[in-house]
């Protein structure tokens, strides 16, 4: 295993909210992570769980510190570099799912395969392919408000894992789903970790989920507090 795929080496995160008033939100967090990891963060709320995960997928800038993502130093990268980055090699599912409302799922799901120009042949075979591994088909041409809260987070992990991307970043992505629903969406991105080699790492209070993953981080006021491999 690589295990340098992802490097986050004494990274600090403080907000400034006023004047003079400041927030920290990581404290020299240094981490390592191999590539096909299932890594779960957890953490009471406020511990920085959601500003880890913003910096390592570069919806964040780090106050100081480095992210290496397999071997590409992304922390000061600009802003057209960040996105193309995050177009082609991340993954995001959140928690409140997050579909675009207008689209359907099958539309949903090609959408970043579209904005690669990848070609409809291609795309149309990936939506078919990762739909069918993942029990979705019938649920292809529903507009997110015609699907459950279930139903639409799995069509959010088709679509972030469709254009087969390096690494997914799951913050909470249980949090409003019931623990049924909850513990089927994390079989099955316990599925595409293993079947497609994909590096997740996700969030989560739900001591059920936790247990899902390989290797567990825990933070506290922004610093790691427990870092269990397997
Ligand atoms: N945009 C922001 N402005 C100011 N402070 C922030 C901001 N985002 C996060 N913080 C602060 O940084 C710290 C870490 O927050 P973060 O959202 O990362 O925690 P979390 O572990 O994700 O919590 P939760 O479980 O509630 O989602 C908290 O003290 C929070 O108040
Ligand atoms: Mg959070």
């Amino acid at each position: 295993m690589d295990n340098d795929f992802l490097l986050i080496e004494k990274v600090s995160k403080i907000f400034e909210t006023g004047q003079d008033v400041r927030v920290v939100g990581l404290v020299e967090l240094s981490l390592s992570i191999g590539r096909g990891e299932f890594v779960v963060v957890s953490g009471p709320s406020g511990s920085g769980k959601t500003t880890l995960l913003n910096i390592v997928g570069g919806l964040d800038d780090a106050t100081k510190g480095r992210v290496v993502l397999d071997g590409l130093e992304i922390t000061g990268l600009r802003e057209r570099k960040l996105a193309a980055l995050r177009r082609d090699h991340i993954g995001f599912i959140f928690q409140a799912y997050n579909l675009i409302p207008v689209l359907t799922a099958r539309e949903n799901i090609s959408y970043v395969m579209q904005l690669q120009n990848r070609a409809k042949g291609e795309i149309e075979e990936r939506v078919e392919e990762i739909a069918s591994k993942l029990g979705i088909q019938e649920l292809l041409d529903k507009l997110p408000n015609q699907m459950s809260g279930g139903q639409q987070q799995r069509v959010a992990v088709a679509r972030a894992v469709a254009s087969k991307p390096q690494l997914i970043l799951a913050d909470e992505p249980t949090a409003n789903l019931d623990s049924k629903t909850a513990s089927s969406l994390m079989d099955m991105m316990q599925k595409l970790n293993e079947e497609e080699g994909i590096t997740i790492i996700f969030s989560s209070h739900d001591p059920l989920v936790i247990s899902k993953a390989k290797h567990s981080i825990v933070l506290r006021d922004g610093v790691v507090v427990e870092n269990v491999f397997p």
